[in-house]
């Protein structure tokens, strides 16, 4: 049996809550420590699930409840405050998973009692549907069998990387952890563009989200981007134009060096 106190239940903490409820089983139970009770986090499947409970407060909670995990999936600038809060229940066992942009190490280690396990994940919101990709970089203090239940928590909902360097998370928050965000964008752009050269708004939806779907799924069967590209882009065909127009002058490359660039300078902002 392991006891799992997940801090904020919103879009991220939300969304891995649902992926564990799917994928673990009953030896995981959850207590939620959210202001709000998120609508149906208590139910799994339509049904009420025994396997979580839910608390408003932390005042709330046991005075001798100290969790296996905490899980802290409140806004970065809110974490540090959230663990010395929690303080009372952090027990020599308790590791400290941190899934906040930004915040590091030093600072999440400096707010907990002195020797708690901490390790740093940065998930994304492909946990909805079972695709959460992770990087995770341990703190001092992490054992190897903790570092194992970190890998078995996040494997469960998608892939899990482990990272020997803490400030290369500000590049997988830039890539992963914001980058679902950027191909909406992209697919927002194509849908905008299409419905501007005169196709009805639904069909350019179907036609655009249709077709980033499959270049997923491509992907995920075979995870060479530059095969996959080459085997739709015949000599002096269409798709070829319309790469050349893309890629025109490197404008896509500048495109991704600013986009992560800018990312990852906010996240170290938030450190
Ligand atoms: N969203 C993503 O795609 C994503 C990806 C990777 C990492 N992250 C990280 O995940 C964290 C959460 O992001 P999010 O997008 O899920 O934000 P969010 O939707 O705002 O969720 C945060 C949740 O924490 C609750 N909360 C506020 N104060 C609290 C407290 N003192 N104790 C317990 N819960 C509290 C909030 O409740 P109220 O709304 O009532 O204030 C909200 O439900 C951030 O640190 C972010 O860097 C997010």
């Amino acid at each position: 049996m392991q006891s799992i106190l997940l801090v904020g239940a919103g879009k991220m903490g939300g969304a891995m809550l649902r992926g564990w409820l799917s994928t673990l089983d009953q030896s995981t139970r959850f207590v939620v420590l959210d202001p709000h009770e998120p609508p149906g986090l208590s139910e799994f499947g339509g049904a009420p699930d025994s396997r979580v409970a839910y608390v408003q407060d932390s005042l709330t909670l046991p005075r001798d409840f100290t969790p296996d995990v905490i899980v802290l999936a409140t806004k970065p600038q809110l974490v540090e405050d959230v663990v010395k809060t929690l303080q009372g229940h952090i027990g020599p066992e308790t590791m400290l998973i941190s899934v906040a942009a930004g915040v590091h190490c030093a600072t999440l280690k400096a707010a907990a009692p002195l020797g708690t396990s901490v390790v740093r994940v940065m998930p994304n919101i492909g946990a909805l549907v079972g695709h959460c990709v992770s990087a995770a970089y341990p703190c001092a203090d992490t054992s190897e069998p903790q570092k194992a239940q970190v890998s078995q928590l996040f494997e469960a909902i998608g892939r899990l990387t482990w990272f020997d360097n803490e400030d290369d998370l500000h590049l997988a928050t830039a890539i992963s952890g914001s980058g679902p965000a950027y191909y909406f964008a992209f697919c927002e752009a194509m849908i905008s563009a299409a419905q501007d050269s005169g196709l009805p708004p639904e069909v350019a939806r179907v036609l655009a989200i249709g077709t980033v779907t499959a270049a997923g799924q491509l992907l995920a069967q075979d995870p060479d981007p530059t095969k996959l590209r080459d085997m739709v882009t015949s000599p002096n065909g269409t798709t070829a134009a319309g790469l050349t127009a893309l890629t025109a002058d490197g404008t896509l490359s500048q495109i991704a060096r600013t986009t992560l660039d800018a990312a990852a300078k906010r996240s170290r902002e938030l450190g």
